[in-house]
């Protein structure tokens, strides 16, 4: 065997090349609905495309423990459908539109299809996940749904105002995080693994999905919209607290803080700009500093795998905090 380390997204696309295919039909087949505007929404999400990240850790959790078998695709599209509904709310929650390049569900459709469309897709990740006859699959999803929204909740509960780190950290487990964590458990959970290696990946997995998340959250302060596919500065305009946000209020000034404050409150940027915010982290090294977090948390992941025995599907593992960390969007 191999001990060369997986250096490239390519490598690793190659690797699950099979299986994502088997789990884009299984997504096509998931998508079908009898009422046709449920079907267009599904498709058009599908067809957005998407770096597949949660369906690529579910197959490489499982596969690490030498299970290769049909339930790792079907498990696979149903994380993945669980991910898309949850995007399907999320844009409307956040009135976002643009989503994966193109205009976002809810521009297209309107709030009230979108919502019903999001509701399906999670009955329908719960109905597919139901044919693997296991409690524990259905027991894991139950949890990670209802921590996504309480996670979303939890946000707007926080909106226009400053965080301390340990609420930041609380809500990305649960908005972001725990998918992570879930999608590596489940892959674990079918391969029939030890309760201790299970948790491992599960570790792997939530600290994998805070550092994702940490990255998510610098890119939208400092990416353009063309590469990211989707809006920038919407956290800010929202009035969402980030972790470089937080960072610069706990380190500047009297009067950079009341600007920070101040953007947080006002939406669409009346009372301060996000060029004006952006010089405030800059000059207080802050998006360097989330930056640093999100390799802490990366590190901590890779850890976690320690026990995992040698394989191209544990190198691929070990790769993807690299890639989730220096990702561009
Ligand atoms: C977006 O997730 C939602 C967050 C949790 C930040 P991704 O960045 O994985 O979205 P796609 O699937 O690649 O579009
Ligand atoms: C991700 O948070 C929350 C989800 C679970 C979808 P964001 O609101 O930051 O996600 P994006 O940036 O819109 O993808
Ligand atoms: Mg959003
Ligand atoms: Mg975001």
């Amino acid at each position: 065997m191999s001990t060369q380390a997986i250096a490239s997204a390519k490598e690793v696309f190659d690797l699950l090349r099979d299986d994502l295919s088997a789990i884009e039909h299984e997504l096509v087949r998931d998508g079908a609905s009898t009422v046709g505007a449920i079907t267009e929404i599904a498709g058009y999400l599908r067809e957005g495309g998407g770096k597949r990240i949660r369906p690529s850790l579910l197959l490489l959790a499982a596969k690490s423990l030498g299970c290769h078998g049909r339930e790792t695709i079907q498990l696979g599209a149903v994380v993945e459908l669980v991910h898309t509904a949850t995007l399907v709310h999320d844009d409307i929650i956040d009135a976002a539109e643009i989503r994966r390049g193109r205009p976002s569900a809810n521009t297209t459709w309107g709030n009230s299809k979108c919502v019903l469309a999001g509701d399906w897709l999670y009955m329908q990740a719960f109905r597919t996940a139901l044919e693997q006859h296991n409690f524990k699959v259905l027991e894991l999803l139950i949890g990670l749904t209802q921590q996504m929204v309480e996670g979303e909740l939890l946000q707007m509960e926080l909106l226009g105002r400053i965080v301390g780190e340990a609420e930041y950290y609380d809500l990305i487990y649960r908005k972001t995080a725990c998918l992570f964590h879930v999608s590596m458990r489940l892959g674990a959970a079918l391969a029939g693994t030890s309760d201790e290696i299970e948790e491992q990946l599960g570790e792997y997995g939530r600290n994998l999905g805070i550092a994702f998340q940490i990255v998510d959250d610098v890119l939208d302060l400092t990416a353009s919209e063309k590469l990211l596919g989707k809006p920038v500065a919407s956290d800010l305009r929202e009035g969402k607290a980030t972790l470089a946000v937080v960072h610069a209020h706990e380190h500047g000034t009297a009067r950079e803080r009341v600007l920070i404050r101040k953007a947080l409150e006002s939406p669409d940027f009346q009372a301060a700009s996000h060029g004006d915010v952006l010089e405030i982290l800059n000059r207080h090294g802050s998006v360097n500093y989330a930056l640093r977090a999100a390799g802490q948390y990366a590190d901590v992941a890779r850890g976690a795998l320690a026990a995992l025995p040698d394989s191209e599907y544990k190198r691929a593992l070990l790769w993807m905090p690299d890639f989730v960390v220096a990702r561009d969007k």
